[in-house]
């Protein structure tokens, strides 16, 4: 699985050893390839090819400085959430002209620090949201670019918990009612009406969805067209899932790009997408060290010092995800629940799964987990916060130290 691979029975990644880092870092650290994020964002990047297009990383999937640097360096735009997020993309010298903001429930203050970065375009959400940009933007003396985030009523086929194309899901505008607002937003004067957008869903294992969301947006804006808005974008959001078993099939990068740029071909409109999995998923790993092992009943119990608070995925959602030793031998397997320190049954990485005899001391890799991994954390249970190291041009460093019991602590009285 790239970009991890064993050299003499030692997982590696991009060549360098994982347990070199996990033994300078600690445990539980998260390793990230630099040269993986930047490959499956030139995917995306390369495979628009001569297609106005802009790629807005999801910020939310993995909000690292240095892993925004990276991007923002090779050129990416941004999906940003909240004021927090844009921050973040301004620090690591991102381009506000390449950010957009997505998020149902952007507060006075959020639209405000977005309009004085100067954003490419606001994803609006409701009604009372385009009155919100448009007050803001005529307080300082501004258009704001907007486009209307539509819900197209499309089924994802993911988990109910990350689907948001159904019109009983809070996201977006009914795309039945899409018209009428868009008339509503074209009589207020600070917003420039340009834009369509749309997001369905996420780990998305099939394109069909998509093409049927993309449909209907492009439906949309011949209708908008008629009517004389001057639609010069459409951002058809993130979404592509990632293979987190050896045996899913999800389609390339490529592939996905290629179903968009049909769909638009020659319609004079500015694509932009905002991957966020697909892009950072795969190139990280969660390191984590077994502490125990224990039998209760019939059941094998691996207790590591990595727990949900770290990765809260598989509790959250039922994720499925990889474990590999950091060294391979050959004592012969076992079943296990590989769990954490957290006091919760919910705690676990990962449940019944066959993997290779493991002792207290071992290192572990739990794989993809580059994205809504480090991100989700928190500090339940009195955790401090995984350090995060990042793989680039054959060498590691930390960029982003583990949390101390002080860091615990602070704003506290
Ligand atoms: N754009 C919008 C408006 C979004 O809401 C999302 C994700 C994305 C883009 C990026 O989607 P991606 O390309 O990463 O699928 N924590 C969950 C995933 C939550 C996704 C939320 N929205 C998980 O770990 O599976």
């Amino acid at each position: 699985m790239r970009p991890l691979a064993y050299e003499e029975h030692v997982l590696t990644m991009d060549g360098v050893e994982l347990s070199r880092i996990a033994s300078k870092a600690g445990t539980p650290c998260y390793v990230y390839s630099a040269a993986e994020i930047l490959k499956n964002y030139r995917a995306y990047d390369d495979s628009f090819g001569d297609q106005p297009h802009t790629v807005c990383y999801a910020v939310k999937a993995a909000s690292n400085l240095s892993i925004l640097r990276l991007l923002a360096g090779a050129g990416a735009g941004f999906d940003i959430v909240s004021a927090g997020e844009l921050f973040r993309v301004l620090k690591a010298g991102g381009d506000p002209a390449k950010i957009v903001f997505s998020g149902v429930g952007k507060s006075g203050a959020e639209v405000d620090a977005a309009l004085e970065a100067g954003i490419f375009a606001f994803n609006c959400e409701s009604e009372p949201e385009l009155a919100l940009v448009d007050s803001l933007a005529h307080r300082r003396g501004i258009k704001a670019r907007v486009a209307l985030r539509v819900n197209p009523d499309v089924d994802a086929a993911t988990h109910d918990y990350i689907s948001t194309g159904r019109l009983a899901h809070k996201f977006g505008i009914d795309i039945g009612d899409a018209e009428t607002v868009y008339e509503c937003a074209r009589r207020r004067e600070n917003l420039l009406v340009e834009g369509v957008s749309c997001h369905i869903g996420s780990q998305l294992l099939n394109t069909k969805p998509v093409v049927e969301a993309v449909d209907r947006v492009v439906g949309l804006v011949q209708r908008l067209r008629a009517k004389e808005f001057e639609i010069r974008h459409v951002d058809f959001g993130g979404g592509l899932g990632v293979a987190y078993k050896p045996e899913d099939s999800i389609p390339a990068i490529g592939e996905l790009v290629g179903v968009l740029r049909q769909r638009v071909a020659n319609r004079g409109l500015h694509v932009m997408v905002e991957p966020g999995r697909s892009i950072v998923a795969s190139a990280g790993v969660l390191l984590t060290r077994v502490l125990y092992r224990k039998k209760t009943g019939a059941k094998e119990f691996v207790i590591v010092d990595a727990a949900m608070n770290d990765l809260i995925r598989p509790a959250l959602y039922s994720a499925h995800h990889e474990i590999l030793p950091l060294r391979q031998t050959s004592v012969g397997t076992m079943r296990a629940d590989v769990v954490g320190p957290v006091c919760e049954t919910g705690d676990f990485l990962a449940r019944n799964r066959d993997l290779p005899q493991v002792f207290p001391g071992d290192l572990l890799a739990v794989c993809t987990a580059g994205a809504y991994g480090f991100a989700q954390s928190s500090n339940y249970n009195a955790r401090p916060r995984a350090a995060e190291a990042m793989v680039e041009d054959g060498t590691w460093r930390v960029i982003r130290r583990r949390e101390s019991y002080e860091d615990l602590m602070r704003g506290e009285e």
